[in-house]
């Protein structure tokens, strides 16, 4: 049987453990690894002839991934939750107490279990290759680090620098890891097996280090309780406004922390477990690991069926506005492809470029790029008032105005431009892709590709195929979208497509609520409260009020019978307002800045707001359902394959709160049968808007979204 640890002992007495998960891509702690690792341990135990162990990745990638999510995922029983924890205790402990020192030599990523284990190593070293990540996610799933590592972590690193790792599941490189003292040292990724053998015989023999288990920066805040409550009440405070109480893990991973800084190590493993038993049996992870699941089956997906991408070497972006500046500056951020960047002005052009300078600048002051890269990359960008360069083209990208009269021209006029077997894709929010490519000769390379604002931080793209489309195009489009490191969603040509259909349903309630006297700020907390991350009105000001009612338009001439939209509608963008783009909207501003709600809002639309605050949750339930309502009717128009791309597009595209699990995941937890009663009563009670679909009705009969539509 394979096994997943190999042990060598050398003449030197160096001896190197090996993990190399079979069949994995990725080292992953399984339940057979583990009870091999406590083999091994046994073993190595009693083993006299080594003079220090170095624990190795077999995979050339990466270092170790962690624990088994699927056992995280299946677990259901506190007990078997805290037992779980409690393994990675004994384990790590036995690992920690091997009678030689141990270096953990890390490359590629090694996360949550991967770090805890090297952790308990007397060493721990790093390749700096460029993808070595160290962190502990757990929290990402709605759990903590509980095989030690939120015990061990403070004592090596410090509690201020092991907090902000551990309450955000963020990752470090190699050398801010170096910096923060979590690696004793950073090799040459050319010289890695060689400089840790060095680094090993060096210490091979040698006693345990000295400073193990109690760092200097651990003693003097120990030394200091004053100094260490502050330090928790601020990082509990920065956890409770990022979280807004939605996510228990963090807050629940600070309190262990300071258990293992207070009460000691032992106190703080059983801290670890208890909250580990409690945690990873809550609905809260069990969604975020369904999310989890999303995304890695996401990456899985390839499009349409028979059809193989074709490679892009060129690439076009047309308009250089909002989206189009973005769209051309991420091209060559990740992909290092030239870009052709055409508008028809001037000011478009250069303010195209001064946004992507910016983003690319952004990027510098983060240190996520060198200056010198930054602008090797921005030299890529080639603005241009014609079509020079297109001939050369595979991919175009179309971000101009939102008019079919216009993008039927330009794609009419583009396809002169480049060879006939380019790729014509269209970013637009509202209009037919089909319709689109009406006038366009060899009509089946026109494509939508419909990203969201801003481009740089929304990792959904909509990829929408047209009746007719060409799969290879499709293909080319959806392969193209995901280099640029985002997900691409396969869509069908439908109006709104699937997020801007769904999100349509969802703010024109909130302006019939607004219709009927709730105040704005109130519509924008509840959604907040619940978990959105911008209210329905602040929604309106960012995306542009102007957009936003055009949008309305074309979907409420689609689907007339059920989205309707008030009157007054147009007075909003009629009056000067366009949203944060020009400081003007249902808010006021101050340059950039948002103040209160702008009164004069109620005057200028006839109407007479409520001084009594509504109930939040009844408002929720105004907005949400429909979105609910609706998702049934695009699942059974085929919009989208499954309720699991409903899920991921909703979150990715629009930030519906993860620990929700989903829209659809939300819906099936709550209960069809309770949303059709729900709808029922709203029906009646304010408008036939409301009226349960028959699609709704019958994934409610099948029982619930995921069974129907899995
Ligand atoms: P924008 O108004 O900022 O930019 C449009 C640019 O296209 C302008 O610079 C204009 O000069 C240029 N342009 C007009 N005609 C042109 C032509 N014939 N050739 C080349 N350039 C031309 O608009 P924005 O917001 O960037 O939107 C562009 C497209 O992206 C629209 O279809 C919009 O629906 C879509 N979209 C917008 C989103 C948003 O949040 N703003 C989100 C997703 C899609």
């Amino acid at each position: 049987m394979a096994s997943n640890f190999h042990l060598e002992v050398g003449a030197d007495r160096l001896a190197t453990l090996t993990f190399d998960s079979p069949d994995k891509k990725v080292n992953i702690f399984t339940r057979t690894a583990l009870q091999e690792l406590e083999r091994v341990l046994e073993e190595l135990s009693g083993r006299h002839d080594v003079g220090c162990l170095i624990l190795l990745s077999g995979k050339p990638g990466s270092f170790i991934a962690g624990a088994d999510v699927e056992e995280i995922a299946r677990v259901t029983d506190p007990v078997e939750a805290e037992a779980g924890s409690r393994v990675g205790h004994r384990l790590f402990a036995a690992w920690e107490a091997l009678p030689f020192p141990t270096v953990a030599a890390i490359r590629g990523v090694c996360l949550g279990g991967g770090l805890e284990i090297s952790l308990a190593s007397t060493w721990r070293v790093a390749s700096d290759r460029p993808d070595t990540r160290l962190g502990l996610p757990e929290v990402q799933l709605g759990i903590l680090p509980a095989w030690g590592g939120s015990t061990r972590l403070p004592r090596l690193i410090g509690i201020a620098e092991a907090l902000d790792l551990i309450l955000t599941g963020k990752t470090v490189a190699g050398r801010k890891a170096l910096k923060l003292g979590l690696v004793d040292a950073l090799m040459p990724d050319a010289r890695f097996l060689d400089e840790v053998r060095d680094f090993a015989l060096e210490r091979a023999g040698q006693k345990r280090r000295d400073d193990s288990g109690a760092g200097f920066k651990e003693l003097l805040l120990e030394k200091n309780p004053v100094g260490r409550k502050i330090l928790f009440d601020q990082a509990r405070k920065k956890t409770l406004e990022q979280s807004r109480g939605h996510y228990p893990a963090p807050l629940r991973a600070l309190e262990v922390v300071r258990v293992g800084i207070e009460q000691g190590v032992r106190a703080g493993f059983d801290a670890e477990a208890r909250a580990a038993a409690e945690l990873a049996t809550s609905k809260i992870s069990k969604n975020l690991v369904h999310v989890f699941h999303l995304t890695e089956n996401a990456k899985k997906e390839n499009g349409l069926a028979g059809a193989e991408p074709r490679r892009v070497r060129h690439t076009a972006v047309l308009g250089a506005g909002v989206m189009g500046g973005g769209i051309a500056q991420l091209i060559a951020d990740k992909t290092g492809l030239p870009v052709r960047m055409k508008d028809v002005r001037d000011e478009a052009l250069a303010s195209g470029m001064a946004h992507a300078a910016a983003l690319f600048d952004k990027q510098v002051q983060r240190r996520r790029l060198t200056a010198p890269e930054a602008r090797r990359r921005m030299a890529l960008l080639l603005p241009t008032l014609d079509y020079s360069g297109f001939s050369r083209a595979d991919l175009v990208i179309e971000a101009i105005v939102e008019s079919l009269g216009v993008k039927q021209e330009v794609f009419a006029e583009t396809a002169k431009h480049v060879r006939a077997d380019a790729v014509l894709a269209s970013n637009t929010s509202s209009l037919s892709i089909a319709g689109i490519g009406a006038r366009t000769p060899e009509r089946s390379r026109v494509v939508g590709m419909h990203f969201f604002n801003p481009v740089d931080r929304m990792p959904l793209v909509e990829v929408i195929a047209a009746e007719g489309s060409d799969p290879a195009a499709v293909n080319t489009v959806f392969a193209f979208t995901r280099k640029l490191g985002k997900t691409p969603i396969l869509v069908r040509d439908t109006p709104g497509f699937l997020v801007n259909r769904l999100l349509m349903f969802y703010s024109t309630e909130a302006f019939w609520l607004l219709d009927e006297g709730c105040r704005m700020e109130d519509l924008d907390r509840a959604m907040t409260d619940w978990g959105m991350p911008v209210g329905p009105i602040t929604l309106a000001d960012e995306v542009g009020i102007d957009v936003a009612t055009k949008v309305a338009h074309i979907l409420r001439d689609a689907f007339s019978d059920r989205l309707p939209v008030p009157a007054w509608l147009d007075k909003v963008p009629q009056s000067g307002r366009l949203g944060t783009k020009n400081g003007k909207g249902f808010y006021l501003y101050e340059g950039k800045e948002r103040k209160g709600p702008d009164p004069s809002i109620y005057s200028l639309l006839g109407l007479h707001p409520r001084e009594e605050a509504p109930d939040p949750g009844a408002i929720a339930d105004r907005m949400v359902l429909p979105m609910v309502n609706e998702a049934a009717r695009c699942l059974e128009e085929g919009v989208v394959r499954s309720a699991a791309d409903v899920d991921l597009a909703l979150i990715f595209g629009t930030g519906f709160p993860p620990f929700r699990g989903g829209l659809c995941r939300w819906a099936d937890q709550e209960g069809l049968n309770q949303i059709v009663a729900t709808l029922e009563r709203l029906e009646s009670a304010v408008g036939d808007r409301f009226r349960p679909s028959d699609a709704l009705r019958a994934t409610a009969e099948a029982g619930g979204f995921y069974a129907r539509f899995g």
